[in-house]
């Protein structure tokens, strides 16, 4: 049955609470995080949730109890509740595809089961779970061998978008947990120096890949597979080595099975799994051998955690929700066109590049659900890097530029590394939240005996917001709770903008017109008429400096 939208009428631009928020922006506009904290003593304690051992400190952020009530007001406008629940149940939500968006019951407990299409799919999804286990003990226990019968101990996993994003984050936001005596690598550029770098110095009679793809269709992925089986046969001369050293992540069984690779090799992806919400499924295989089936499940159980808390918590006190229309508040009221995201935690230094896609392939959209064109701003742009470092190079801007840039700043209590240098490392988060929201101004300034001349320029305005989450350690369980924090804040975006946050029609267009240049580059025939002046001049300057 298709999936009917909740009906929100007026369109989003027309709703009381949208025009109410508009109207109360034209004060908050004028206000300063130094008065507002001034003004209300109890601020920090009445700005902050906690849940999935996450705790959000969202008082840095431009607004008072009327912005909070309002922004609420317009969530349950738009009918979030509703789409909630749609998604949890299964409705076919990513309309334009005719998809369920289950990535929830990726990490749901045996004991629930949701249905799709009459079938239980959380008993798939364990079944799944089981054979990667089983799967995975095997290579960690050094019974995996190789085709000269020594046992694999270098993995690299060949993907991109989805099927490489999360697996590289988790794998660097694990490290602390895995396998030490394996040796992981990611490759998924086309870029043949991306695959050369990722097998260098390895052996080849010790090297497993995994081959991710949902569709078993991308080039990328499809090109750096067939090197890989070169790289592995060179030598041997024999196909029948695949077997030991091929397995698949893949929804197209058939796809990975005519690659060559053996159908008890091939993990299920399920079409109802969107590849940026795949990285607790299958495709999570190279996660699970790094860090062990066990660690793997306590990360679903992280996941787990705060999609309960998502669908059950009054969004007052519900983390994705909050951090959602705080997202809206900035986009759409003032105007912002980015978020960064600041892990104070060099485990998480692929996370804002994981968010990228997540947020970005979601939400970067120009139409409503039912076709018709916004009139307002969609999806920011997610960027970021690592505490301290960003601080050396772009936190600059964020101080002293003419760009509003909310902050999402990430810490944990306890780390692996010494504990003096954490202090360091946390005193740097606090710090950089405290000279953001409150600045430094010119009596300040004056004060501190700074020759006149010289006061402008040191004076930091302040007022930049910010989210602070803090957990007590990163662990697979926390990392899980915090991916899906996102995931759903997205969601609650997406419902506001009302546009389909799990289809990228967009990335269609690029892929085909790679299709009909290859041959161009790569031949000697004039690039043909109905291409552009500019890309048949790039074309013959390529050939013409290009070795052939
Ligand atoms: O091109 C975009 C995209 O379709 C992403 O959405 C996806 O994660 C990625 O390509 C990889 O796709 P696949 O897993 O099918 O190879």
């Amino acid at each position: 049955m298709a999936y009917t939208i909740p009906a929100v009428q007026p369109s989003l631009t027309r709703q009381p609470a949208w025009k109410a928020l508009h109207e109360h922006y034209r004060a908050a506009r004028h206000w300063h995080l130094r008065q507002l904290f001034a003004e209300n003593p109890k601020r920090a304690e009445q700005f902050r949730a906690q849940a999935c051992g996450l705790y959000l400190d969202y008082s840095k952020n431009r607004i008072n109890d009327e912005t909070v009530r309002l922004l609420l007001q317009l969530a349950r406008d738009c009918r979030l509740d509703e789409h909630i629940e749609a998604m949890f149940k299964g409705r076919k939500i990513n309309v334009t595809e005719q998809r369920a968006a289950l990535h929830i019951a990726l990490r749901a407990p045996l004991e629930e089961s949701i249905l799709l299409d009459g079938v239980d799919i959380v008993r798939q999804v364990h079944a799944e779970l089981e054979r990667m286990s089983r799967f995975a003990n095997a290579v960690r226990r050094k019974e995996w061998l190789g085709h000269t019968g020594k046992p694999v101990r270098n993995i690299i996993n060949i993907g991109i978008g989805g099927s490489d994003l999360g697996p590289v984050m988790a794998f660097e936001a694990l490290r602390n947990f895995s396998q030490r005596d394996l040796v992981f690598r990611f490759v998924s550029n086309v870029d043949g120096t991306d695959f050369a770098e990722a097998t260098r110095g390895l052996a080849a009679d010790e090297t497993l890949f995994i081959v991710c793809s949902k569709t078993f269709k991308t080039l990328e992925t499809l090109t750096n597979a067939n090197a890989a089986r070169q790289w592995i046969m060179a030598g041997t001369g024999d196909s029948g080595v695949t077997a030991r050293h091929f397995v698949a992540v893949s929804a197209n069984v058939k796809g990975a099975i005519e690659f060559g690779i053996e159908g008890s090799n091939v993990f299920g992806m399920p079409e109802w799994d969107g590849g940026r919400y795949s990285m607790d499924s299958a495709v999570g295989l190279s996660t699970m051998l790094s860090i062990g089936p066990e660690n793997f499940r306590s990360m679903l159980s992280g996941f787990h955690a705060m999609d309960k808390h998502f669908r059950t918590t009054p969004f007052e006190r519900n983390l994705p929700v909050l951090m959602g229309l705080l997202t809206i508040w900035y986009n759409n009221f003032f105007n912002a066109q980015t978020v960064a995201v600041l892990p104070y935690e060099q485990y998480l230094k692929r996370f804002p590049a994981y968010l990228q896609q997540l947020t970005m392939e979601s939400n970067g959209k120009h139409v409503t659900l039912d076709g018709a064109s916004v009139d307002y701003q969609t999806g920011p742009i997610y960027w970021g890097e690592p505490g301290t470092n960003g601080q050396h190079s772009f936190y600059q801007l964020i101080h002293q530029g003419t760009k509003l840039i909310p902050c999402d700043f990430i810490g944990f209590c306890q780390t692996v590394s010494s504990v003096r240098q954490h202090s360091i490392l946390i005193a740097n988060l606090f710090a950089q939240s405290r000279a953001l929201a409150f600045g430094e101004n010119a009596d300040d300034v004056r004060a501190q005996g700074t020759a006149p001349a010289l006061v402008p320029h040191r004076v930091l305005e302040g007022n930049q917001p910010s989210n602070t989450l803090l957990a007590r350690k990163l662990t697979p369980s926390t990392l899980g709770s915090l991916v899906a924090l996102y995931e759903h804040s997205v969601f609650t975006q997406g419902i506001i903008w009302g546009v389909d946050s799990f289809d990228q029609w967009g990335v269609e267009l690029g892929k085909k017109l790679a299709g009909q240049i290859i041959p161009h580059l790569e031949g000697r025939d004039e690039p043909p008429r109905e291409f552009d002046g500019s890309t048949r001049a790039l074309i013959e300057i390529y050939r013409r400096l290009s070795p052939r």
